[in-house]
């Protein structure tokens, strides 16, 4: 089984980037942590980093054709891309969103989340950890449908 996982815009400054609020893992490391993660699961993970909005939207729709799964951190573009929503909603694989810190505690306009109600669900605040729990919770969510459609 594999898994994409999307990293969004800005994120490939994880580390040095506003570390109060985004912690000090670089995205290097987190993706590190995910591989070791998803050996232990026995999936095998397709990690993409993009700061462009399209781009983002082809990886979506590429994984329609070889992936079972999508965990995703949309960045900026949660709050604003009808494009990414539309993406995961056409792809209709199963999603999992992940946010570093929690975005309903901070600004007004980080607070609205235009990908989250076409996912499974969303881990907000729990930095790096959020990435692993979320990958666990998407793997297990896929294993179970398998297991009940036979
Ligand atoms: C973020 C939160 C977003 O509001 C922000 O634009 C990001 C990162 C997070 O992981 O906390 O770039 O998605």
């Amino acid at each position: 089984m594999r898994i994409l996982v999307l990293h969004g815009p800005n994120l490939n400054l994880l580390g040095r980037r506003e570390p109060g609020i985004y912690g000090r893992k670089t995205l290097a490391g987190i993706n590190r942590e995910l591989e070791e993660a998803a050996e232990e699961l026995g999936v095998e993970l397709r990690i993409v980093q993009s700061n462009h909005e399209g781009e983002l939207v082809d990886e979506i729709q590429k994984a329609r054709e070889d992936c079972a799964g999508i965990l995703i951190n949309p960045a900026a573009y949660t709050h604003s891309s009808v494009a990414l929503r539309d993406a995961l909603a056409a792809v209709a694989l199963p999603a999992v969103e992940v946010h570093l810190s929690n975005i309903y505690a901070r600004e007004e306009f980080r607070r609205k989340s235009l990908t989250a109600p076409v996912v499974l669900g969303q881990i907000s605040g729990f930095g790096a950890d959020g990435y692993l729990w979320g990958l666990r919770a998407l793997v297990k969510k896929i294993r179970e449908a398998r297991a009940e459609n036979g």
